[in-house]
């Protein structure tokens, strides 16, 4: 262990303002990749409305635009940026990018993804890749990438879109449990290698919620969905902006303690 740095008698005590400034981001730099529709959507709006310039990255460009839109109708500030996050190059690039016009990257929110409903044994391969590079090597991709600008400024906070499924099992999500069973561990594992250089590593485990990546795999098969649904402590899927709070958090110098840790917005889904 490294020796305890002297701590002065005016860091024990807690001076006016210390509340107000705990969950400030005005000011800061975050980028969200998967930000062109559902969870990430409601996080860019949220960090928006919280003074925070969000630069919006997905492969999807209308999605990006529509979010941009949104956010320049509420006043805040966003640039759209074409990303795909499976692509080491250009999450690389877009880090550099994101440095040269902005100086710095405070916040990363990671939350592409996607899903694939089969039963395991006959899970096509390509799909399994599919979903293992989007959602976990495409999470480590952006961590490493803008990871390395936050070690830099010796400061930054990384979350990552988790899932009750990084802890529980439910039917035809093999792959999308394994991955995020493994966002769950680089998670822990940068929050270790990463926490004496001031990069925090958390993530935000969702119920299932009410986005359009839900009612597109809802059409597929409801075998998944009503599975999760028939264990809900109450029968509600969760609202994309109810996570709103948690990312901000997170975020935030409130949570200067927090790392390595997955803070689950379940509804009380882990408990029974
Ligand atoms: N919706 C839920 O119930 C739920 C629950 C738990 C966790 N999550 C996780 O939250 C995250 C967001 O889910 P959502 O419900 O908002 O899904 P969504 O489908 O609404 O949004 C996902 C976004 O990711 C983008 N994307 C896909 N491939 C990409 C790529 N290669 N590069 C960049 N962007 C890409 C899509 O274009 C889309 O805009 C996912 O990681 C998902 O696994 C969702």
């Amino acid at each position: 262990m490294t020796e305890q740095r002297p701590v002065d008698d005016e860091e024990l005590t807690i001076p006016a303002g210390y509340v107000q400034g705990l969950f400030d981001l005005a000011g800061r730099v975050a980028v969200v990749t998967g930000g062109g529709s559902g969870l990430g959507r409601a996080i860019s709006v949220g960090y928006a409305q919280a003074g925070v310039t969000v630069i919006v990255a997905d492969v999807n460009d209308d999605g990006v635009a529509e979010t941009v839109a949104t956010i320049a109708a509420q006043g805040g500030s966003a640039i759209a940026s074409h990303l795909d996050v499976t692509s080491k190059e250009q999450v690389d690039a877009l880090a550099d990018r994101v440095v040269q016009d902005h100086g710095r990257v405070d916040i990363l929110v990671n939350s592409a993804g996607s899903a694939f409903r089969s039963p395991a044994e006959d899970f096509p391969e390509d799909r399994f890749d599919f979903i293992l590079d989007l959602n976990l090597k495409g999470t480590y991709l952006c961590c490493q990438g803008f990871g390395r600008q936050m070690l830099a400024q010796g400061k930054g906070s990384i979350i990552n879109l988790a899932s009750i499924g990084s802890f529980i099992a439910y039917p035809w999500a093999s792959a999308y449990l394994a991955s995020k069973g493994g966002v769950l561990g680089v998670t822990r594992a940068l929050a270790l290698e990463w926490r004496d250089r001031g990069v925090r590593v958390n993530g935000i485990g969702p119920t299932l919620m009410d986005s359009p990546l839900t009612r597109a795999a809802a059409q597929r098969s409801s075998i998944t969905a009503d599975w999760i649904k028939a264990r809900m402590l109450r029968p509600r899927l969760g609202l994309p902006r109810e996570l709103v709070g948690a990312a901000i958090f997170l975020a935030s110098d409130a949570a200067e303690l927090v790392t390595g840790h997955t803070l689950m917005c379940d509804d009380g889904y882990l408990v029974a």
